[in-house]
Parts: C-alpha cells; structure tokens; sequence
C-alpha cells in the first residue's frame, strides 16, 4: 500500500437548477462528509471540496421557460444548496460554484494546454439548426415523436415515455423548442477527446491496477472500456458555459462535462494559493465521491483529460453509491417525487442529525435502498431515543452515583 500524505476529498458537484434531497445528501454528501471528520480526527490533512454545477442544457432551458436569465437561476439554486448543506453540517472546507471566474479561467487554461498539445481531433458534423433563433439545437431543445413508441413529446435525447435513449435525428417529426418550427441540418465544427486512444492506458490504470474499486465501479468502467471507447465532443454550440478559448470557437462553449469537474480543481484554487501540492503532488489521495450516474465521467473521462494534461495527480478510489428512492419510488425532480432538504428543514427544525443518522443507516452501498417515514420513525424513536437515549442516560446516571460525576482513570 503506497503511503499518502494527505487526502483530497471531492464530492459531485450538484446541478444549480434545483434543489437537493435526501437521495443526493445519501449517496454523496453524508458519506464524503463522515469520511472527512474521521480523517480530521485523527489529525490527518484534509481537504473536502464541493460547490454547484451551474452549466448545461438544462439549467438554460429552466431559465427560457421562467423568462430569466441562467445566472439568475443558478444564484438562486446556489443559495439554496449551499444553505441546505451548511445546515445539514457536511463540513466543506470550500462551496465553490462554477460561474465564478476562477472556474472559468481555470477549465479555460485546461482546455487551452490540452488544444496546444494537439491532444483533440477537430471534426464537422451537421446538427440541428433553427434558423428562426438563430442557433444550434441541443437535444434537449428538439422535440418530435418517439420512433420507438409513439408519443409525441420525446426529446431529442430520450423518451420520457418508454425510456428509450435517443439520437435527435431519431425522432419522427422533430421541432425546435425555442420557434417550434423544423430544424434544418447545419455544418458545425468541434472538438473531441480520443478516448479510444487511451483505452489501452485506462485499461491498464483501472482494470489491472484498482481491482480494489466497488464491485459496482469497477464493472462499469470494465464494460465501457470492453465495449470500446469513442472519441468524446468536448464543445456544444451553446450560449452558457465556458467561452471555447480557440479562435473560430465563436459562439461555441465547453461541454458541461468538460468543465464540471475541473470545478473541483478551481475551488481548491480559491480555497488555497498551495492548491497544487494538493493537485499535484503523489502524496496526496484524490477521494470522488458520486452517485452511480457519475461513474463514467470520474473515473474515465476526467481522469484522461488530467492525464492528457500531464501534471496532474488521479483519483485514488472512486467512491460512487447507488441510488436512494422514496416510499417506493425513484426520487424524480420533474414528478417532485422527493424530500427536500431546505423543506425537511422548515419541518423538522434542528432534527438534522435525525435524518443523517437515518441516511446513513440505510445508505445505498452496494444496492438501491429505500427510504420510508415509516423507517424514519422507528429509527428515531427506537434506535436513537429508546436505545442510545437510555444508553447516555444510564451512563449519565451511574457516573454521578458512583464517580462523583466525573470519568474515571483506566486502570490496567
Ligand atoms: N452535476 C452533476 C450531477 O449532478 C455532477 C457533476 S460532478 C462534477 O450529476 F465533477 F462534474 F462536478
Ligand atoms: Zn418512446
């Protein structure tokens, strides 16, 4: 086992378009944060980093449908995570956001080295073009019948319905979310990461060398890399994000992919001016902590843009938990199928611990679990106040009967 100095602890940084709930605080924030205070109690260094996620498709759509700007919806979300975590006591030492400037210049400076060493392939593809907006349509900004079965509001990258992935061009039918008119096929440049150029590197770094990864990571990352990697586009033709810092990227940004978890890397450098030994020094042990939608883009595609980048330490382990669902149910934002954080704080004011201790009973560590009120409820009432209230108080008791209050010495 190599020797570290100090660990560097990051957890996924959540999408500021909405809320977070007990799922996400289960799988990734409650364990990152139990992981940081052990090591901090035993004296060791620590970092523990988060922040919001604030570019992407999604977070423009939400902004268009509400008549506000995407900064506007980001600061708003921001505010309401970062509250929700301070409160809940998940012990950032930074949380960070992505529309700061340091991100910016950081994911800029990135994409910048890696374009300098040749490490991308330009190539021109034709897209989906509204030529009444005047732009590039993502997948999520077309929609049209399902191919596979029918129904008329699918979107260009899935089916809501049947659950089917899609391509855009898939789709019978197809109108542009921004005019409703048909979109028309358009040349566009970008450029792409060649995973499959690394496969036999990450082949090697994760399949022989981090066995001991999850059962449920390693296996991901074995049936990506067995099925054969492509190359990736790291640039979407989108108005929210990072500027692509090329000349003849006008109007194009970096793939929220790309940028995201260089986020990571940008709070450790408001955080801190030593943030390279933390970023770059072998002693250090890079912790991800994720969900499992996550897996993919911690433990292949950052870790080959870091390699890529070439001074840059990679992750240790990659922590990522499966999925928590609620009475039953898949936590969904869009049905509202969901415990909210900053409501279960109007509702159970200073019960934070209440919820954690549940959560991590139950934490969804090598299956989905499920969370029930019902659960809730008898973890409270049985487990923390019945068994460990009767525990303190006995404790309490016998020591001012027979101690004078006060702990004795051990006797050997
Ligand atoms: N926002 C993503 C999600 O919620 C996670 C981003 S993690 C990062 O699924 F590394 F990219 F920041
Ligand atoms: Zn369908």
């Amino acid at each position: 086992m190599k020797n570290f100095k100090r660990t560097l602890i990051t957890s996924a940084l959540p999408y500021a378009n909405g809320p977070v709930h007990i799922g996400h605080l289960s799988g990734v924030y409650v364990p990152a944060d139990i992981y940081a205070r052990y090591l901090r109690l035993k004296g060791e260094e620590v970092a523990f980093i988060g922040g919001s996620d604030e570019h992407g498709v999604p977070i423009t759509l939400k902004a268009k449908k509400e008549g506000i700007t995407p900064q506007d919806v980001v600061d708003k979300y921001h505010c309401i995570i970062k509250d929700s975590f301070e409160k809940f006591g998940i012990s950032f030492d930074i949380y960070s956001r992505t529309s700061a400037k340091i991100h910016h210049d950081t994911a800029s400076e990135i994409f910048k080295t890696l374009y300098d060493k040749g490490a991308f392939i330009e190539q021109t593809s034709e897209q989906f073009y509204d030529e009444e907006a005047n732009q590039f349509l993502a997948d999520r900004y077309i929609t049209g019948t399902c191919p596979k079965c029918h129904y008329e509001k699918a979107y260009g990258d899935q089916c809501e319905s049947c659950g089917s992935t899609l391509n855009a061009t898939d789709l019978i039918d197809p109108k542009s979310v921004l005019s409703g008119n048909k979109p028309v096929m358009k040349a566009t440049k970008h450029w792409f990461l060649p995973l499959d150029q690394y496969e036999p590197w990450l082949r090697e770094w994760i399949l022989e060398g981090h066995k001991e990864w999850k059962p449920n990571v390693y296996g991901q990352c074995k049936s990506w890399i067995d099925g054969g990697l492509n190359p990736r586009a790291v640039t979407r033709d989108l108005d929210w994000g990072v500027p692509v810092p090329i000349e003849g990227a006008e109007g194009k940004v970096l793939y929220v992919w790309f940028d995201a978890p260089i986020g990571y890397i940008s709070a450790t450098k408001e955080w801190t001016p030593e943030w390279e030994k933390w970023w770059k020094d072998p002693e250090t042990k890079l912790i991800h902590f994720i969900g499992k939608d996550n897996i993919v883009f911690h433990c292949i595609i950052f870790p080959t843009i870091l390699k890529a980048e070439g001074s840059y330490i990679l992750p240790e382990n990659v922590p990522a938990n499966e999925f928590l669902n609620l009475e039953g149910d898949k936590i969904s934002t869009s049905r509202n199928w969901a415990v909210w954080l900053h409501e279960y704080l109007l509702e159970f004011p200073g019960r934070q611990d209440v919820l954690r201790y549940t959560l991590c009973s139950n934490a969804p560590e090598t299956k989905d679990n499920d969370f029930t009120w019902k659960d809730f409820q008898t973890r409270n009432n049985s487990e923390l106040v019945a068994i460990f209230g009767n525990f303190i108080n006995r404790t309490l008791v016998l020591t001012n009967n027979y101690f004078k209050g006060i702990v004795p010495e051990i006797k050997n």
